[in-house]
C-alpha cells in the first residue's frame, strides 16, 4: 500500500503554506549582506591561499624554483608535489559522492600535467594579494607533450561506457530496425549537432575557508552542494575522524551543478591548514573558474523518419562526449529520444571520447539539455519537410507510456503543457511557412519544443524541535543553492503543524545535521521535503494524542484524524471552538520541547514500476535582424508540468531563470578552446558571454495542474532543472522559422545566422 498525501487542501485548511507563493524567508539576510557565503567567514591570523595552474595541457613539471616566493616577507609557505605531505588520497582512491568511474584528480599527486590550468602550486601568505603576486615568482620548468582536446579528432577513439554512475543508465536496446526504417521512410531527416562545452558560472566563486581550532579539529566553510559530501572527502583524504571536520555553509551563491563535487580549492585550504596549523581560505578567481568540470562538448546526430501523415517509423539518435583521460564522465543524452515520441524502430547510441582535459561535470539538467534540444530541432525539422504544424507533429506521436520500458508514467501532463502554452503564446495564429513574418529589417519567428527531465528522490533525514512557545525549528543537512530551500521547507513543516511561516525556521548547511544527499538532479523538494514532512508527520501525530488523551481538555476522546492543525492550534472539524494552542497542550503535559527526527526512504516499488518525470512546453519568438544577424529572443511561454508546486513564487523564478540559460545556451554560451594550447581562452565574464538584461524579454511561465501519488508522499517533482531543457531548441526553432535556416550548432552566434 502506497501511503496517500495527508497534506491537508489549502482551500480547506485556511493554515495551508504549501502552495502558497511566500517570498523567500533568506531573502533579507540576501540582499543585505547577511547571509556568509563560503569565503565570508573570518577569524583573526587568517592566512590566504592562491593557486598557480600548468601553463600546459599535458606533460610533467621538470623543476619547480620557488625560492622567490618563499623569500618574500609574509609567505608562509609554497605547497608542491615536491613537499605535500603523505596523505591517505594518494593510496586509497576515495570518491566523492557524485565521482563517475574512475580516479578523481588528486591535486599535488606528482609532476604529471592532466589538463590545462591544473593547480601545481599553493602559497599561502598573509594577504590574498601577497600569495598571488608570490604565485608569479615561481619558475615551472615543464616538458610538454602532444595534448588532445578536440573533440572532432577523439571521436575517432570513442567507447562506449558500461553502467557505472547513480542514476546513469545506459540507453535501451534498440527496438525495431531504425536503420532500415530511415531508408524506407516516405519523409526523413538527418541532423548533425554540435553542443559547445560550458561553464558553470554562478555568481559566487568557488572558496573554502577552513578555520583550524587549537585541538586540530576543523570547522570548514566549503562552497558545495553537499556539506557532508565536503565532510566525507575533507576526512577520507586527510585521514580525520567525522568530530574533527564540521562543514557550515549555509549559504552558495549558485552552484548548477560546480559544487556537487569538492574541488581543489577545497584541498589545498585543508592541506594548508593542517600542516600549518592555522586557518586559510583559497579562493578561486572567475578564470580559474575555467580550471574544474564544465558541460561537456557533445556531437549528436538525429536521424527522424516518418509517413506522410506525420507517423514517427525511424528514429536514431547517437552522441559523442568528451570526458577526461582518468574517469568516465556519463550523462544521459539519447534515452529522452526514446521516451519522448512513440516510434517502433528506435536506435540510441552513446559514446565517450577521451581527451586531455579535466573532467566534466554535471551542469543544470545534464544529458537531457544537451539531447532533448537535438531531438527538438529535428522534430522541427521533420514537420518542416512534412508541411506540418510542429505541435500538430508532437501531439500526433504523443506517448502515455514511455515506449523505453512500456511502463505508465506516473503523472505525465505535457499535453497540457502543449495546451495551455500554445494558448498563451497565440501559436494557433502562425504562419507555418519560414520568413512570413517581419517588421521592417526584423525578421520575426515562432518556435516551440518539448522538454523532459527526472523526477528522483533519495534517502533524506530531518529533525524537529517544537517549542511550547509555539515555534519550530526544523533541519536538514541540505544545501540551498539558490532555489530556495530554505523556504520550501518551512512551509511544508508549517503547513503540516498548522503554524505561521515566521514561527518556524529552518537550518540547513551544517555537517550536523541529520543526513541529507546531495543538492542536484532537482530532488531536494523530493528527498529532503519528504523527511520534512515525515518528521513534521510525527511531531503532529505526538500533539494530538497528548491533546485528546488530556481528561479535563476540550478535545477529550476526539481521534487524531478528528483534528486540523491551523494557527498554532489542534481544532476540531466537528465544531472548531473546541480548540486547543500547542502551549496549551505541552504545558498540560508538562512538555517544555517536543523533538523527534525521521528519514524519509522512497516508495522504491511503485516508483519502480512507474517512469517518473517532469515535463515542459516551450513557446518562443524571436527577433532577427536581417542585416547584423543578431537574434532578440523577444518573447518565451514556458508551461511546465512538475507536480505539487510547493511555492509558485519560487518555482516560477526557477523557471526564469533557467529560461535565461536556455537563451545563454542557444546564442551565446560557449567554452572556446586554443587547440595550440589546449585550454579554454575565453575565461572571464567579458568573453564568456551569458544572456544580460538587454537579452531578455518577456518571460511568461505556466505550471499546468498534476496530480501525483507515486512520485514521494508530497507529489513535487521539483522544477530546478526542467526549466531549460527545452529552450535552446525552441529559440533554434524560432531562428528558423524566422530565417529558414535550419541551425544545429550550439550557440547560435551571428556568424551562424549571416
Ligand atoms: Mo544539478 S547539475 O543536479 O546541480
Amino acid at each position: 500500500m502506497i501511503a496517500k498525501p495527508s497534506i491537508p487542501d489549502p482551500l480547506d485548511n485556511p493554515g495551508a503554506q504549501i502552495g502558497k507563493p511566500v517570498s523567500r524567508v533568506d531573502g533579507r539576510l540576501k540582499v543585505t549582506g547577511g547571509a556568509k557565503y563560503a569565503a565570508e567567514f573570518n577569524t583573526p591570523g587568517l592566512a590566504h591561499g592562491y593557486i598557480l595552474s600548468s601553463a600546459i595541457a599535458r606533460g610533467r613539471i621538470l623543476s619547480m624554483d620557488t625560492s622567490k616566493a618563499l623569500a618574500l616577507p609574509g609567505v608562509f609557505q609554497v605547497f608542491t608535489h615536491e613537499n605535500r605531505p603523505s596523505l591517505p588520497w594518494f593510496d586509497r582512491k576515495w570518491k566523492d559522492d557524485d565521482a563517475p568511474k574512475g580516479s578523481p584528480f588528486r591535486p599535488l599527486y606528482d609532476a604529471t600535467i592532466h589538463h590545462a590550468l591544473q593547480p601545481i602550486a599553493l602559497v599561502v601568505a598573509e594577504s590574498f594579494e601577497l600569495a598571488r603576486y608570490a604565485a608569479r615568482l615561481i619558475h615551472v620548468v615543464y616538458e610538454a607533450e602532444e595534448h588532445q582536446t578536440d573533440l572532432h579528432a577523439a571521436q575517432a577513439q570513442a567507447f562506449t561506457p558500461g553502467k557505472d554512475k547513480g542514476g546513469f543508465q545506459p540507453p535501451p536496446k534498440p527496438r525495431g530496425d531504425a536503420d532500415r526504417a530511415l531508408a524506407e521512410a516516405e519523409v526523413s531527416i538527418d541532423l548533425h549537432f554540435t553542443q559547445a562545452a560550458e561553464h558553470h558560472n554562478p555568481m559566487e566563486m568557488h572558496a573554502s575557508t577552513v578555520i583550524y581550532h587549537n585541538d586540530g579539529t576543523l570547522t570548514v566553510h566549503d562552497k558545495t552542494q553537499g556539506p557532508l559530501n565536503t565532510q566525507t572527502y575533507v576526512c577520507n583524504v586527510f585521514n580525520l575522524s567525522k568530530d574533527a571536520v564540521r562543514v557550515i555553509s549555509p549559504f552558495v551563491g549558485g552552484a548548477f551543478g560546480s559544487g556537487l563535487r569538492p574541488q581543489h580549492q577545497l584541498f589545498m585550504a585543508v592541506l594548508a591548514a593542517t600542516t600549518l596549523k592555522r586557518s586559510v581560505r583559497v579562493e578561486l578567481s572567475r578564470p580559474q573558474m575555467f580550471s574544474f568540470g564544465h558541460r561537456p562538448e557533445t556531437l549528436q546526430r538525429v536521424a527522424l523518419g516518418a509517413r506522410k501523415d506525420g507517423t514517427l517509423t525511424a528514429m536514431i539518435h547517437e552522441a559523442v562526449q568528451e570526458t577526461s583521460q582518468s574517469e568516465n564522465y556519463v550523462e544521459i543524452v539519447v534515452n529522452w529520444s526514446g521516451q519522448q515520441y512513440k516510434c517502433d524502430n528506435v536506435r540510441l547510441d552513446y559514446k565517450l571520447a577521451r581527451m586531455d582535459t579535466h573532467t566534466p561535470l554535471d551542469q543544470r539538467a545534464p544529458g537531457a539539455a544537451t539531447g532533448v534540444p537535438a531531438l527538438e530541432i529535428a522534430m522541427d525539422e521533420l514537420a518542416a519537410k512534412l508541411g506540418m504544424d510542429p505541435l500538430e507533429l508532437r501531439l500526433k506521436n504523443y506517448t502515455e507510456v514511455d515506449p523505453n520500458t512500456d511502463k505508465p508514467f506516473s503523472s505525465k501532463e505535457l499535453r497540457a503543457c502543449f495546451q495551455q502554452g500554445a494558448e498563451r503564446f497565440g501559436w494557433h495564429k502562425r504562419n507555418h511557412t519560414p520568413r512570413s513574418m517581419r517588421e521592417g529589417r526584423q525578421l520575426i519567428g515562432w518556435g516551440m519544443a518539448s522538454g523532459v527531465w527526472d523526477a528522483m528522490q533519495g534517502q533524506a533525514a530531518a529533525s524537529a524541535r517544537l517549542g511550547i512557545d509555539g515555534t519550530l525549528v526544523v533541519g536538514s543537512a541540505t544545501a540551498d543553492i539558490g532555489p530556495g530551500t530554505y523556504t520550501a521547507m518551512t512551509q511544508i513543516a508549517a503547513d503540516i503543524l498548522g503554524l505561521p511561516i515566521d514561527r518556524v525556521s529552518f537550518q540547513l548547511g551544517d555537517s550536523n545535521l541529520p543526513m541529507a544527499p546531495l543538492q542536484g538532479g532537482s530532488w531536494t523538494v523530493s528527498s529532503v521535503g519528504s523527511a520534512v514532512k515525515a518528521v513534521c508527520d510525527r511531531l503532529r501525530d505526538k500533539l494530538a494524542g497528548l491533546a485528546v488523551g488530556l481528561n479535563d481538555g476540550p478535545l477529550k476522546g476526539l481521534k487524531a484524524d478528528d483534528l486540523v492543525f491551523a494557527d498554532g492550534h489542534l481544532i476540531a472539524k466537528a465544531d472548531p471552538s473546541w480548540r486547543m494552542s500547542i502551549t496549551e497542550v505541552m504545558r498540560a503535559n508538562d512538555l517544555l520541547v517536543l523533538e523527534d527526527e525521521a528519514r524519509s526512504i522512497p516508495y522504491y516499488k511503485s516508483q519502480m514500476q512507474h517512469t517518473l518525470g517532469t515535463h515542459s512546453a516551450i513557446f518562443a519568438e524571436v527577433r532577427v535582424d536581417e542585416d547584423l544577424g543578431t537574434v532578440q529572443v523577444t518573447r518565451v511561454v514556458s508551461a511546465v508540468a512538475a507536480g505539487r508546486i510547493i511555492n509558485p513564487k519560487m518555482a516560477r523564478s526557477q523557471v526564469l531563470g533557467a529560461v535565461v540559460w536556455g537563451i545563454g545556451m542557444a546564442l551565446e554560451e560557449e567554452s572556446m578552446t586554443d587547440q595550440r594550447l589546449g585550454r579554454f581562452m575565453n575565461h572571464d565574464f567579458a568573453e564568456y558571454h551569458i544572456p544580460v538584461n538587454a537579452d531578455v524579454h518577456d518571460i511568461d511561465v505556466i505550471f499546468v495542474e498534476e496530480h501525483d501519488d507515486i512520485v514521494n508522499p508530497l507529489g513535487a517533482k521539483g522544477v530546478g532543472e526542467i526549466g531549460i531543457v527545452g529552450v535552446p531548441a525552441a529559440i533554434a526553432n524560432a531562428i528558423y522559422h524566422a530565417t529558414g535556416k535550419r541551425l544545429c550548432d550550439l550557440p547560435i552566434t551571428v556568424d551562424k545566422i549571416l
